[in-house]
């Protein structure tokens, strides 16, 4: 992958993003912002019986911001807590057939706003 080129899957993911919006009956949110760039991204996970029912996300972010926000919350939907830590931000620019290299940090906002929910979630629950 060149260094300015987006996949196909990272298009269709930034002009139809899955999974957009607030989830009223969250039980984890994690807010992060990406250092390099000052992207903020808030995730909401609902996790039920140790699995995550649940996902939606707001970002205000770049194009690589927002398709990455949205393939994390497709994959981590039906994924107990301990394979949704599993998920790294390598994998969720995988799944999106790759990112331009300038655009990787961008990916991180991803990994890290799903660790952060998870830690809520598991403070929420006194763990
Ligand atoms: Fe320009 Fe993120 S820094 S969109
Ligand atoms: Fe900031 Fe993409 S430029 S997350």
């Amino acid at each position: 992958m060149d260094n300015t080129q987006y996949s196909e899957k990272v298009m269709e993911h930034f002009l139809n993003p899955h999974n957009v919006g607030e989830l009223p009956d969250a039980n984890g949110i994690g807010n992060v912002g990406n250092p390099i760039c000052g992207d903020i991204m808030r995730l909401y996970i609902k996790v039920q019986d140790g699995r995550i029912v649940d996902a939606k996300f707001k970002t205000f972010g770049c194009g690589a911001a927002i398709a990455t926000s949205s393939m994390v919350t497709d994959l981590v939907r039906g994924k107990t807590i301990d394979e949704a830590l599993q998920i790294s931000n390598k994998a969720v620019a995988e799944a999106l057939g790759g990112l331009p290299k300038v655009k990787m940090h961008c990916s991180v906002l991803a990994e890290e706003a799903l660790r952060a929910a998870i830690e809520d979630y598991r403070k929420k629950q006194g763990q």
